[in-house]
């Protein structure tokens, strides 16, 4: 089995209080010794997070980041550029990029190929939206995402990955997937990664996102195909996030 992993995403949230706060919170704090934590900041945030975490065992990432390695592409912020202000990871194809910022299977697949290229472990999300969980879609709309990417890249860099299974139905809505309806679709993900062969089914993490709380993380951590969590608002809140990583343990 794979590392448990609980990574927070404050999305276009918090401020440098937080950061400093939630520093000398996972500095001080007793996390299990096998667990993975880490925290997906604002761009603005990064580098201060990358100081106040320093003493602690998270680990520091972005939350997007452009297609290409630099040039004239005003607003952009590239791979290396994040790996230099201390990032190690980057969320791609987070359902907010792909709905709001209208980023496909193809602009994911960019992305992910640029954040290996820095030297940064992509977190894949891959995610059905209501009207296709409602269509019983949901497993093959995931599926797709995940061989979207998987089918351009070459075997060392699948390896690379880790990938997070958001329902878009059940993020920022208090709605989480029942532990059976997440599991199911965790199950499919690792029996499709299985058909790359090279241990990657094995290998790699798989998270589980959309209204992890503290009061909900254990039941969901505890099915045998989830990983980890990404957590979005509970990551916000110190003592919540530190319960969900203590879930985890
Ligand atoms: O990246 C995190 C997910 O979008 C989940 O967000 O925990 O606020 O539902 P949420």
């Amino acid at each position: 089995m794979p590392m448990p992993l609980i990574a927070g995403n404050w999305k276009m949230n918090g401020s440098l209080n937080l950061v400093e706060s939630f520093g000398q919170a996972l500095t001080d704090a007793d996390l299990p010794s096998h667990l993975e934590v880490a925290l997906m900041v604002p761009f603005p945030y990064l580098e201060s997070a990358s100081r106040a975490l320093a003493g602690s065992r998270a680990a520091l990432g972005a939350q997007t980041l452009s297609d290409q390695p630099s040039g004239a592409f005003t607003g952009e912020v590239s791979g290396e550029m994040l790996r230099e202000v201390g990032a190690s990871l980057v969320l791609v194809g987070h359902s907010e990029r792909r709905t709001l910022f209208g980023e496909d299977d193809s602009a994911v697949l960019a992305r992910v190929r640029r954040a290996l290229e820095a030297g940064l472990t992509p977190v894949l999300c891959l995610g059905e939206t209501l009207e296709e969980r409602d269509a019983e879609r949901g497993e093959e709309v995931v599926i797709g995402q995940l061989e979207a990417v998987l089918d351009g890249l070459e075997a060392e860099q699948r390896r690379r990955l880790i990938i997070a299974y958001e329902p878009v139905w059940a993020i920022g809505t208090g709605r989480t997937a029942t532990p059976e309806q997440a599991q199911a679709i965790h199950a499919a993900l690792r029996r499709r990664l299985a058909r790359y062969g090279d241990g990657l089914a094995e290998g790699t993490q798989l998270l589980y996102g959309g209204s992890m709380k503290a009061d909900n993380a254990a039941e969901l951590l505890a099915q045998p195909d989830i990983d980890g969590g990404l957590v979005g608002g509970a990551s916000l809140k110190i003592d919540d996030f530190l319960a969900i990583c203590q879930s985890a343990g």
